[in-house]
């Protein structure tokens, strides 16, 4: 059954080990929903194969939950776990050894590796912080389809994660076609979509009192009478007009006495009379506004939505320094900036030719937010290039010479595991990884090597990645540590994978 598995697990990791690293390849899906995708996140990757291998479902499991959990570092914990599962399966048939005694060995090697990773890692300090995490988000960015405007969406990604106080993803995302990624940009507002304002509408209003409402009345000043039908002659119909008109001109008129020259109606149209009426005053009104963007106005701007017009309702008024309507591909938007309460948010405009690429700018800064908000977090960050792998794994083998038996064999198993990524790094980049790897576990050997030394993407040949500027977060990789051992672990222990199916007799009965 182990072995079962383990090559169920080697396949999905073989499908996601070209991915890996600025010199990995994209996948192209073709999705009969969404259409067709380029992507080279891990998890995106995962979310969008149909899986129905129980281990196979298991490892994508854990993989989606690097992805909530941190952001990031999604393809290395396929890559690692699947590795793992094939080193113990080596052990377990080849040597013998019970899976129960290599599940105890990786996860002392785990806490080795952690603890290592920790005492090893650079602090941030208000000096570096800044150079820091750029060098973390070129990093990040680097593997991306973003990453051909680098330094753009790195300053982009910093901005953003220094505007995240308190580090949850609160990220406002607008994303509009018709434009080259590089237009993408940090909004210091927000956007909706907008339909095309009335004629005498101010298309732009400075210093925006925005009323927020839910008021049915401004759509129609007509009670709703269904089935009914009453014959009027001119005359009449005149009458009634105007007293609606009338009535549309009391609550609009009410709604101007609030101090407000921009109003949103969630929800319901603005009959155009009321609109007309409130442009002439200078407000810009817009109808139809819905539940997402009209939760995403109050947490800019402080409105509070308001049912009906009361002496109150000038305090739930919110505020930006500007309101415009701006015209993106052919399309209306609206952009609302200079809010006071996006403090702790931040949003982006996102610009790109095609939808799917759309997408995939998004997957990719979010990951490089994610990356930065991790080492804002923990203040601590690693150079990359696999450099630590390989630091972490010589140290575990010069350790288990002294143990020796059994746990010797394990512990070595797990080093190789590790030694995964810095090869598949130098496999994707074309390089000879064997050379490169030997030379790297000649270096990590000596005691004075620096722990940075790592793999140069561009040249092939080895460097010390801090010194390159090739930074990450430390919590990522323990991240993947921790979850590539949970993966394997959990693998190791099933010695049958049973499939229920559903009941015949209750499906014949037509209650499944
Ligand atoms: N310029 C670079 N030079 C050397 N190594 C790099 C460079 N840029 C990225 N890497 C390495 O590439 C790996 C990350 O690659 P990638 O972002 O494709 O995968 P991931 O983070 O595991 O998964 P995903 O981003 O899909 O969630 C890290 O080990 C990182 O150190
Ligand atoms: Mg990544």
């Amino acid at each position: 059954m182990l072995t079962e598995n383990v090559e169920i697990c080697c396949q999905l990791s073989g499908i996601l080990q070209t991915t890996l690293g600025p010199c990995g390849m994209d996948k192209l899906i073709m999705d009969e929903t969404n259409g067709l995708m380029t992507t080279n996140d891990g998890a995106t990757l995962i979310k969008h194969l149909h899986l129905n291998h129980p281990a196979a479902i298991l490892l994508s499991q854990v993989s989606q939950s690097q992805d909530q959990l941190v952001g990031d570092g999604t393809t290395s914990i396929v890559l690692l776990s699947a590795e793992l599962l094939k080193q113990a399966n080596v052990l377990v048939t080849s040597k013998n050894i019970h899976p129960s005694h290599i599940i105890q060995v990786y996860r002392k090697a785990q806490r080795f590796t952690c603890d290592l990773i920790d005492k090893l890692a650079l602090s941030l300090t208000p000096e570096n912080t800044k150079s820091y995490l750029q060098m973390i988000a070129t990093t990040t960015i680097g593997s991306k389809i973003i990453g051909i405007n680098n330094v753009h969406f790195r300053d982009m990604a910093v901005e953003a994660s220094l505007r995240l106080e308190n580090f949850d993803k609160n990220v406002f995302v607008f994303k509009r076609t018709g434009a080259s990624i590089a237009h993408s940009r940090l909004l210091d507002g927000i956007m909706l979509k907008c339909r095309r304002l009335g004629v005498s509408s101010p298309t732009s209003v400075k210093n925006a009192k925005i009323l927020l409402c839910k008021i049915s009345n401004l759509s129609s000043s007509r009670s709703k009478i269904h089935n009914v039908k009453i014959d009027l002659d001119g005359g009449e119909a005149d009458i009634l007009s105007k007293i609606e008109t009338d009535q549309l001109e009391q609550i609009c008129d009410q709604v101007f006495s609030t101090g407000a020259n921009v109003v949103f109606n969630c929800g319901a149209a603005i009959h155009y009379h009321a609109e007309q009426y409130l442009n002439n005053k200078g407000v810009l009104c817009m109808g139809y506004v819905d539940n997402s963007d009209c939760e995403m106005i109050a947490t800019a701007t402080g409105a509070k939505i308001v049912s009906r017009i009361d002496s109150d309702s000038s305090s739930r008024l919110g505020k930006a320094k500007m309101v415009k309507q701006i015209l993106l591909a052919d399309e209306l938007a609206l952009e609302i900036s200079g809010c006071d309460n996006l403090q702790g948010w931040c949003s982006v405009l996102f610009r790109a030719p095609t939808r799917s690429m759309l997408n995939e700018c998004e997957i990719s800064f979010n990951d490089a937010l994610c990356a930065l908000s991790e080492a804002l977090k923990s203040k601590k960050v690693i150079g990359g290039g696999g450099c630590l792998y390989m630091h972490v794994a010589e140290k575990m083998r010069q350790g288990a010479r002294i143990n020796g038996g059994v746990q010797q064999l394990v512990i070595e198993s797990f080093a190789s595991s590790l030694e995964i990524i810095p090869t598949i790094l130098c496999s994707n980049g074309g390089f000879n990884a064997s050379s490169i790897i030997s030379q790297l576990s000649k270096l990590h050997s000596s005691p004075e090597s620096s722990p940075w030394m790592g793999v140069d993407m561009i040249e092939g040949k080895v460097f010390d990645t801090v010194n390159a500027g090739i930074l990450e977060s430390s919590s990522i990789l323990n991240n993947i540590i921790k979850g590539s051992v949970d993966a394997s672990e959990m693998i190791l222990r099933i010695d049958q994978n049973i499939l229920l199916k559903p009941d015949k007799s209750l499906e014949q009965l037509g209650y499944m």
